[in-house]
């Protein structure tokens, strides 16, 4: 969600800005603009539409000249996504350029005393009284300026500063939106995640909420909000570039899919020790365990899903009652929870901004939070009390797919690991859960390869509707594969807990509804069915999704997909990879922009 980058150095900003901002484009955006800095100038391109429409107006840059710059990728909030609203915004006096992440709450105010001052807005942007702000500060020093409008600013953001009195300088400010800066030789980048910076530097700057940087060609220095300057360490970043190309695949989301066994593999192999699992220094007494009355799991979309399937995990392995709450919603519920309370915050790019509230209300309330997060550095990373990352690499595609499985292997891990603190499992089960967990990598890889045949599986079951039931671990599944069929191929799925169909739904069903029925739960099994029976009898047409061998299942359903036989606790990590397949192929047969669908964002910085 909104992108930004910046370049100070010798040679053309304008292609490493273009190159950048295409890196930040799975984020989700509906307008684009760079603005660099040339001759005492400031050049402003910007276009509503794709960054292919801003690289050929610049002709990939090379109209416009200048070695210190920024841009912008903008996914509309306060105005629509035209030319005009476009980031950066410039100053009335044409001094200063700027981008902006986030929302600044109290613009209009702002807006309101910049217009009685004499400032002329050009846009509907909240963004643009940074701008005008900075000019009302500025008296020869830009950092006082930027320190002056940054005190004004309520809300979230992280901004990209120019201005033609220090052509070589770029500033960036952090405040509650994720900036990183980039350490190169002679020249140096900001960018909004370190996806942009990967092919350029792999030596990175953390900024912390209320620190600023200015960067020269040659030097970084950042400070806090008073000024005082800081020492930050710099950092090394293990994502490779290739992990951030396609490499061969037609889509990220293929090759996402395809890279889960090695994901899963990276999440579970360095926690597996001589058949013992440790958890990365995260260390709980059996005593403190004892303190603890429940956990809750908070998170938003897919990661809130990974969380209703870590629910069955934990509750059946550890007897800890589960709470699984959307963050959107946990935020602004007054919720229970207390010291006695233990917190999981799951989410796949740690910057999702009701995610991050919800864990502050949890902290607030006394509560212990574990973040289960890939990306590191992120701001949930920082703020739990510690942090099990999930090495499932860069996810570029917007909708999740190896981001979730490794969510749901380091769940697994920890429902093994506190089942064993607390005395709960015994010694030779606890041994074959931890084999059958590093047996999960080779058993999704089978699953990808049993299932070649889902292109065509697919095109039959593409319809305006769709329903996707199952009971317990598989009705987490299905919540998931709803959502992966909605948000890339824009058909409607709905899921339902197979039990619930006949206290309402069941009503929708009629001749040909495609219904995909997730079986893999076998102490469930013959209930499901029962279900299938239900709406084959009322004309559904059945797909049903279950483990390799089930010969009940192929008596009952219209079509079967396989998975590998796995432990029920488990196997919503193989379940949900030819949903994602079943997704995939669905949107493509459709046309629809698989890694950048309509209306969403990858990383929702805003509530
Ligand atoms: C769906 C999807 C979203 C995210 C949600 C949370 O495919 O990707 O539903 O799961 O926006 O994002 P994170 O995990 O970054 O907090």
């Amino acid at each position: 969600m909104c992108g930004i980058v910046g370049f100070t150095g010798t040679r053309a900003a304008a292609p490493v800005l273009l190159h950048g901002l295409e890196r930040l484009e799975y984020r989700g955006y509906d307008s684009a603009g760079i603005a660099v800095l040339h001759d005492g100038k400031i050049q402003v391109e910007k276009v509503s539409g794709r960054i292919a429409k801003l690289c050929e107006k610049t002709k990939d840059g090379s109209n416009v000249p200048g070695s210190v710059g920024i841009g912008h990728t903008r996914w509309a909030t306060h105005g629509a996504p035209t030319d005009q609203n476009a980031h950066p915004h410039v100053s009335n006096d044409g001094r200063f350029a700027v981008v902006h992440n986030g929302i600044i709450e109290n613009y209009l105010e702002l807006r309101k005393e910049l217009i009685r001052d004499g400032y002329v807005f050009q846009s509907e942007t909240d963004t643009e009284t940074i701008v005008h702000l900075l000019e009302l500060y500025y008296d020869g020093d830009v950092k006082a300026a930027v320190m002056k409008t940054a005190a004004r600013l309520e809300g979230s953001y992280a901004l990209g500063i120019v201005c033609t009195d220090e052509p070589d300088a770029l500033f960036a400010v952090r405040e509650a939106s994720p900036l990183i800066l980039g350490i190169g030789v002679g020249e140096n980048y900001f960018a909004s995640d370190v996806t942009a910076l990967v092919s350029h530097t792999k030596n990175v700057i953390y900024l912390e909420d209320g620190e600023f940087a200015r960067l020269m060609p040659d030097s970084v220095t950042v400070y806090d909000c008073t000024g005082r300057e800081l020492q930050k360490k710099v950092s090394r970043v293990t994502w490779s570039v290739e992990a951030a190309e396609k490499g061969g695949y037609e889509h990220f989301m293929l090759k996402e899919i395809m890279e889960q066994p090695a994901a899963v593999k990276a999440a579970l192999a360095p926690r597996i020790h001589d058949g013992r699992i440790k958890l990365d220094g995260f260390e709980i007494t059996s005593e403190e365990l004892k303190d603890v009355n429940k956990i809750v799991i908070t998170a938003c979309g897919s990661a809130y899903y990974a969380g209703c399937s870590g629910r069955y995990a934990i509750e059946r392995l550890c007897r800890i009652p589960v709470q699984v709450e959307l963050a959107s919603e946990l935020r602004y519920a007054d919720p229970m929870v207390d010291d006695h309370t233990l917190v999981l915050v799951i989410s796949q790019s740690g910057e999702t901004a009701d995610t991050i509230a919800a864990l502050k209300e949890c902290r607030a309330r006394g509560a212990k939070v574990i973040g289960v997060v890939n990306v590191v550095g992120s701001t949930i990373a920082k703020l739990a009390d510690h942090t099990l990352y999930t090495f499932a690499g860069p996810e570029i595609a917007v909708a999740t797919t190896k981001g979730y499985t490794t969510q749901l292997a380091v769940l697994y891990l920890f429902a093994l690991y506190i089942s064993d603190k607390l005395g709960r499992i015994d010694a030779e089960s606890y041994a074959a859960l931890v084999k059958e967990l590093q047996h999960l990598p080779r058993k999704i890889q089978q699953t990808i390869d049993m299932n070649w045949q889902l292109p065509n599986v697919a095109s039959r079951y593409s319809s305006h509707s769709l329903f996707f039931i199952g009971r317990n671990t598989d009705y987490a599944v299905a919540l998931e594969g709803a959502l992966k069929m909605k948000e890339i191929s824009y058909l409607h799925a709905e899921s339902y807990a197979a039990g619930e169909l006949k206290h309402g739904t069941i009503a929708l069903i009629e001749e040909n509804q495609p219904v995909i029925a997730v079986c893999c739960n076998e102490a469930l099994m013959d209930k499901t069915l029962s279900n299938i029976v239900e709406v084959k009898a009322r004309g559904a047409k059945v797909l049903a999704l279950s483990f390799k061998g089930n010969k009940k299942i192929v008596s009952q359903a219209d079509d079967v997909i396989f998975i590998p036989r796995a432990e029920t606790v488990f196997s919503a990590a193989l379940a949900v990879v030819p949903l994602q397949l079943l997704a995939y192929y669905a949107a493509k047969e459709k046309g629809c922009d698989i890694d950048k669908p309509k209306n969403l964002a990858k990383s929702v910085t805003v509530e």
